[in-house]
């Protein structure tokens, strides 16, 4: 899968900044009168909202000193929270200018733009010196992204002796069909879906440890479920603006991605895991 496919797809995407910004209108609430809070109900591109983000900020410790990389961050959902609840400062860095546009506008909007920025990047060459960072994120972002062994090299780069790398993703447990992978990386534009064992290996071999892999595979696929319902009651909307075949394509791929994980093929974990310190590695030689 290309990155321009991902882009495609990004800038196709039923949930978007236009639609944030009427869903919001729809409920009375003017441009100016917009706030973080009143965002946060739609801006989360990943599964299970602000809970699942409350959930990563405690995993990952999150204090007002962090400097936080949120690595694939859409609109900007997620670095507008962390910035809001807890003080922090954050960059995020998406491949598709359409996201990166509408996390600029939404955050001017929630009047957050002093300590949270985006810009326009590959995960896989990130336009950021070394040990920028003290916490990177991601959520539901690394699945598109195609050469694990080269992004976790380049997290664990931008990231500071002892930083932090929290992220929840995409997985399968071993039992991936090889049919089942082309539909999914064609309707889903996913490029490469890696196991829980598999990270733990390729984090171990950037020089991070693995603190914690806690299984999200059951609530997520309820969430899943619930996702692709509120998407079928979006259908005369998403028809209006992209047309028929585009809302049937995305429906049978999303359709077909939800199957697996109702068959157990697919699962999801969040993983805490921490770059080794230089006096630590110090004492070990
Ligand atoms: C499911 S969205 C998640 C956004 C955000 N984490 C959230 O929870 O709201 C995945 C994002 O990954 C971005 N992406 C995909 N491949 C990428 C890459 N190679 N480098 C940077 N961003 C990428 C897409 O443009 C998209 O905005």
């Amino acid at each position: 899968m290309t990155a321009g496919s991902v882009e495609r797809f990004y800038d196709f995407h039923p949930i978007n900044a236009r639609q944030i910004l009427d869903a919001v209108a729809a409920r009375g609430i003017g441009a100016d009168a917009i706030t973080e809070e009143v965002l946060q109900q739609h801006d989360q591109d990943h599964y299970g909202g602000t809970a699942a983000t409350d959930r990563l900020i405690v995993e990952a410790g999150v204090r007002a000193e962090d400097v936080v990389l949120d690595v694939c961050s859409g609109m900007g959902g997620p670095a507008r929270y962390l910035a809001w609840k807890t003080g922090c400062d954050v960059t995020g860095v998406d491949i598709t200018a359409s996201r990166v546009e509408g996390a600029i506008e939404l955050t001017r909007l929630a009047g957050l733009s002093g300590s949270v920025r985006f810009v326009r990047g590959s995960a896989l060459a990130m336009p950021f010196r070394d040990a920028s960072f003290t916490l990177a994120i991601a959520q539901e972002s690394f699945a598109h992204v195609p050469d694990k062994p080269r992004l976790l090299a380049e997290c664990a780069r931008v990231l500071r002796p002892a930083g932090r790398l929290v992220f929840s993703d995409i997985l399968h447990r071993g039992n991936l069909s090889a049919q089942d992978k082309r539909e999914l990386f064609s309707g889903m534009t996913f490029s490469d879906i890696a196991t829980a064992e598999g990270y733990v290996e390729q984090l171990r071999r950037c020089g991070m440890e693995v603190v914690r892999l806690v299984d999200l595979t059951q609530e997520w696929t309820r969430i899943l479920v619930e996702r692709l319902a509120m998407y079928r009651s979006l259908e005369s909307q998403t028809v209006a603006r992209l047309g028929r075949e585009h809302f049937e394509r995305y429906d049978r791929a999303y359709e077909h991605f939800v199957g697996l994980y109702q068959s157990g093929v697919l699962a999801g974990a969040l993983i805490h895991s921490r770059k080794a310190d230089a006096a630590a590695r110090a004492g070990r030689n």
